[in-house]
């Protein structure tokens, strides 16, 4: 039997004082019929000897059985965890109970393997953990509708350390909904009265903002009567705005998810057309300025770099899975790092010695090959690199300006803020292929009509930030806000 990795979750809250559980379940099929008899028989064992011991007021020799039955549980719920399940039997459905597992309010992180889940649940609420356990398997009924468990309590104390040890080993972290909206989201909205004004917001128009981050272009365009979209795939910011904005009632609507699917996501909402789009790229400040995000190299982190905490891969498994080229390639392409391939081939030395995953690890494995010499912190190219691969920017970004342009009605606006060359030649690239009337190349014998002709370009120069916004706000220093419309 060939023993695998589970998937690993970790709560963004940390647990109240008192007592946290670990319950694991496992299908019962999933483990053979022997193993599980060897188990149950000592269970039962230690459990009477327990109860006789305490019965008969020895305490000590109770707590020693105790300690017994503990070690016991825990590695059989190891050895299962670590089980591929047998053929045709494994946990299905596992994609329906990371959800369900995800929004309990109560679960403090879990471990999902093929044969079985291991949870780490805090009661919060009325709920027993056995109301906590009829609630999964209700809502996930494909994956726990015929379930073996094991249940253990665990101090606070324990449990804490717990998601402490798995957030350093880089695991992934999730905010449920509670924690997400109790999290403070301030991000200072950049280029904010350039962007708007420029979408010509009046009572009624509605206006998709692409990347709702802390509905600040969002605010602004609902002062003016727009009815607005916003959409984010980091489900932190969605429940920060729609908390922030919920003043505008019915005008704000906020959907989780990402700006590549726009089409789809209002689709399914009703909506076919918008009569303008902003879309202010990259990440927010809270996502910057919380440690466990892992975008930051200078605050310790899992490396992690994913908006949102769902998708499946995060940058400490590009850093510690790819190939030397492959990284070597991400760093200079999305990074543009002369020292790409040096840096890739120390990173691939060192995650021989142990896998890299915190964000100062890696910071200080590029500093090694590159010492510091300007006022540039020598990993700053290398972050960004790894976040815009985790994330897919600049392939989302494609799909955004053709799928935004074709949701947008004639004479409605595209507002775009970039924030580095790549991102600003794509938008660039896109915005002139759709508003040259002509085209011409040395080969033909003269212009030809442009098929994609649909546009003029209302900003000839990109907009950037003012003085007054660049001293109140230094991370909009390489803001640039590029205008297109319609024809
Ligand atoms: C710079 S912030 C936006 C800030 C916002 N305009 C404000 O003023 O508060 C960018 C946001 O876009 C989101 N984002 C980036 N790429 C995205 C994508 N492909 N789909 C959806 N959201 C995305 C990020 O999660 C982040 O919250």
């Amino acid at each position: 039997m060939t023993s695998f990795s589970p998937e690993c979750w970790v709560a963004q809250h940390a647990p109240n004082p008192g007592v946290s559980y670990a319950v694991t379940l496992w299908r019962v099929d999933a483990v053979p019929v022997d193993q599980f008899d060897r188990w149950n028989r000592e269970c039962l064992g230690l459990r009477k000897a327990l109860r006789e011991a305490a019965e008969s007021g020895n305490t000590k020799q109770a707590q020693l059985i105790a300690d017994k039955l503990n070690s016991l549980n825990t590695n059989f719920s190891n050895h299962i965890l670590s089980l591929r399940a047998r053929a045709g039997r494994e946990l299905t459905g596992g994609n329906d109970l990371r959800a369900v597992l995800q929004a309990d309010k109560g679960v403090l992180g879990f471990e999902l393997g093929n044969a079985a889940v291991w949870v780490l649940l805090q009661l919060t609420d009325e709920r027993g953990v056995e109301q906590h356990i009829e609630n999964w398997r209700t809502e996930a009924p494909e994956a726990l509708g015929d379930v073996e468990s094991i249940l253990q309590s665990c101090s606070a104390q324990q449990a804490d350390q717990w998601q402490q040890d798995h957030r350093a080993k880089g695991q992934k972290v999730f905010a449920s909904e509670e924690a997400a909206q109790a999290t403070l989201f301030r991000h200072t909205t950049v280029l904010g009265r350039e962007a708007t004004d420029a979408l010509l917001p009046t009572e009624g128009k509605v206006i998709l903002d692409a990347t709702l981050g802390g509905g600040g272009h969002s605010e602004l365009l609902l002062q003016c009567g727009a009815i607005v979209w916003g959409i984010d795939r980091d489900p932190t910011a969605c429940a920060a705005a729609r908390k922030r904005l919920e003043a505008y009632g019915s005008h704000m609507h906020v959907l989780t998810g990402c700006f590549g699917d726009a089409r789809e996501l209002l689709h399914n909402e009703g909506v076919g057309s918008v009569d303008g789009i902003v879309a202010d790229l990259g990440i927010s400040s809270p996502q910057v300025d919380t440690p466990q995000r892992g975008f930051s190299f200078l605050t310790e982190g899992p490396l992690d770099m994913r908006m949102d905490p769902q998708s499946p891969r995060c940058a400490a498994d590009i850093i510690n899975d790819a190939t030397e080229t492959e990284i070597a390639d991400i760093l200079h392409l999305y990074g543009e790092e002369r020292a790409a391939r040096a840096i890739a081939h120390r990173i691939v030395q060192q995650r021989a010695i142990s896998p890299i995953t915190t964000t100062t690890r890696l910071a200080d494995i590029i500093c090694s090959v590159l010492p510091r010499r300007s006022k540039q912190h020598p990993a700053t190219r290398s972050f960004q690199a790894l976040r815009i691969a985790v994330n897919d920017e600049l392939g989302q970004l494609e799909i955004l300006l053709k799928e935004g342009f074709s949701l947008l009605r004639s004479g409605g606006r595209f507002a775009v803020i970039t924030f580095h060359s790549l991102e600003d030649r794509t938008v660039k690239r896109f915005f002139e292929r759709v508003s040259k009337p002509e085209l011409d190349r040395p080969e033909w014998p003269g212009p030809r009509p442009n098929p994609d002709y649909a546009a003029r370009v209302i900003t000839r120069k990109p907009i950037t930030p003012g003085a007054e916004e660049l001293s109140s706000n230094p991370r909009s220093r390489s803001a640039k806000l590029r205008v297109l419309e319609k024809i």
